[in-house]
């Protein structure tokens, strides 16, 4: 112990990244439990910029652990080419270790992806096309390939037939796709297993291990929980729980071993791909935001949608995950505003308020937000590094947050830099912070 979960608190692309960079130092390991190569992560070091979408971020310290767990999805081309760019920049890439379980995406989940989503037509989700659904389908239709069937050379063929099958008719239209060659695939994916095979381990026991040994785990989840498929805002999700609990099943240890929960937020709303957006602004506002937050996907280079800070959305977050600190980043983003607003409950669309997120999604999908306006502050905030520092204005926005969704403010980001953050009280008094901060 301690087990830390780092979880995103929107729709994604929170800025989670910077943040577990910056306690990963501290930590002895790093894991990734859910989603795949949808995610990804900007880490800024002085002048170098990293962008990781399946390596958890600690790898950039020697010799800290770092495992991808068998919650998620791995595509191994994908995680070889990042392996490969690492260590072409120096990077020591000896302490990764890959779940034996975790599930593999293939290329016909990749043409499955798009296929659907063109199949959608105007109803599509607007998803990364990086197979993440189609893989967490076959996953749970008992049809997926696991990493540790890169090592059997007879079962991995088998499985690629029995998983192949059933799709005939879905993948028509590429059967020509040279990736679709069963045997061409094998080899592919045999090589692709030669070049793992140092890597793979049952990270299962690792955890054990770790915890038991009173080391600092850290336990990193990608997306954010309005993505969750559970609890989002379904159908437009991703295909995994991004949420704290399944920081436990995606790892393979219990709850008992997680000691916080941080959900990280940025300062206002960004949301990538369709679906609802309650406080979603179509106007110079969101145009400002878009602008000013550099609000474009590290994946797929998407323009973000931008909106005010949701906190029907977010009290939700912090009540499905039990947050125990909150986590603001880009508040300097904000700077410059005389005013500021935030959603503090949503309008139905027969005039109906709602405090609480609403369950059904043909309600979700009506309201709109109902806006509360707070004084904003004029100063930048990149050279801020204490709550002091910060304008009153800015720290009455945080108080503000704070207070509306009762889990206190740990830290906060004001700037892309490492050292562009405030740590509070709050965070002061968290586990980690000490190592952090001497
Ligand atoms: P998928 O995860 O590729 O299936 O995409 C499903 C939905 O989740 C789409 O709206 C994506 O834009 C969104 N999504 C997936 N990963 C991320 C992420 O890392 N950040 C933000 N949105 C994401």
């Amino acid at each position: 112990m301690p087990g830390i979960v780092i979880v995103g608190a929107q729709w994604g692309d929170e800025g989670k990244g910077k943040i577990t960079d910056l306690l990963a130092e501290h930590s002895d390991a790093v894991v990734r439990f859910q989603g795949g190569n949808n995610a990804g992560h900007t880490i800024v070091r002085g002048d170098q910029e990293w962008k990781l979408h399946l390596i958890p971020s600690g790898i950039l310290y020697p010799g800290k652990r770092c495992v991808i767990g068998n919650g998620v999805v791995i595509d191994p081309k994908v995680l070889i080419d990042e392996l490969d760019s690492l260590r072409a920049r120096g990077v020591d890439v000896g302490g990764l270790r890959i779940s034996a379980n975790a599930h593999l995406i293939m290329p016909y989940h990749m043409l499955l992806d798009s296929a659907g989503e063109v199949k959608l037509g105007s109803l599509q989700i607007g998803t990364t096309r990086r197979g993440i659904g189609p893989c967490y389908a076959d996953k749970a239709a008992r049809l997926g390939i696991r990493v540790q069937d890169l090592l059997d050379e007879k079962i991995l063929k088998k499985k690629i037939v029995a998983a192949m099958e059933p799709k005939r008719l879905s993948l028509r239209p590429f059967e020509k796709d040279p990736s679709l060659d069963l045997h061409t695939m094998t080899e592919e994916y045999l090589t692709f297993g030669h070049r793992l095979e140092q890597h793979i381990a049952d990270t299962s026991k690792l955890m054990w291990q770790m915890l038991d040994a009173g080391e600092t785990v850290i336990l990193e989840g990608a997306q954010g929980a309005m993505l969750d498929i559970d609890h989002g805002t379904y159908p437009f999700v991703t295909s995994s729980n991004p949420l704290a609990g399944a920081a436990c099943v995606g790892t393979g240890i219990g709850p008992k071993a997680i000691d916080e929960i941080w959900g990280i937020s940025k300062a206002y709303t960004t949301r990538v791909g369709a679906g609802p957006f309650p406080s979603e602004l179509h106007d110079a506002m969101g145009e400002r935001l878009r602008e000013r937050g550099g609000e474009f996907g590290t994946t797929t280079g998407r323009p973000r949608r931008t909106g005010w800070l949701d906190l029907v959305a977010l009290r939700y977050a912090a009540r499905l995950n039990t947050m125990t600190s909150l986590v603001v980043t880009k508040l300097d983003v904000l700077s410059g505003l005389d005013r500021i607003q935030v959603c503090l409950s949503y309008r139905g669309a027969d005039g109906a308020e709602f405090d609480d997120f609403p369950y059904h999604q043909t309600v979700l999908h009506h309201t709109t937000a109902e806006l509360t306006e707070l004084g904003g502050w004029k100063e930048d905030l990149g050279e801020c590094r204490t709550m002091s520092d910060l304008p009153d204005g800015a720290r009455e926005y945080l108080d503000f947050i704070a207070d509306h969704i009762g889990v206190p403010v740990a830290l906060i980001g004001v700037g892309p830099g490492r050292e562009q953050t405030v740590w509070t009280d709050a965070g002061r008094a968290t586990l980690i912070a000490p190592a952090v901060r001497s």
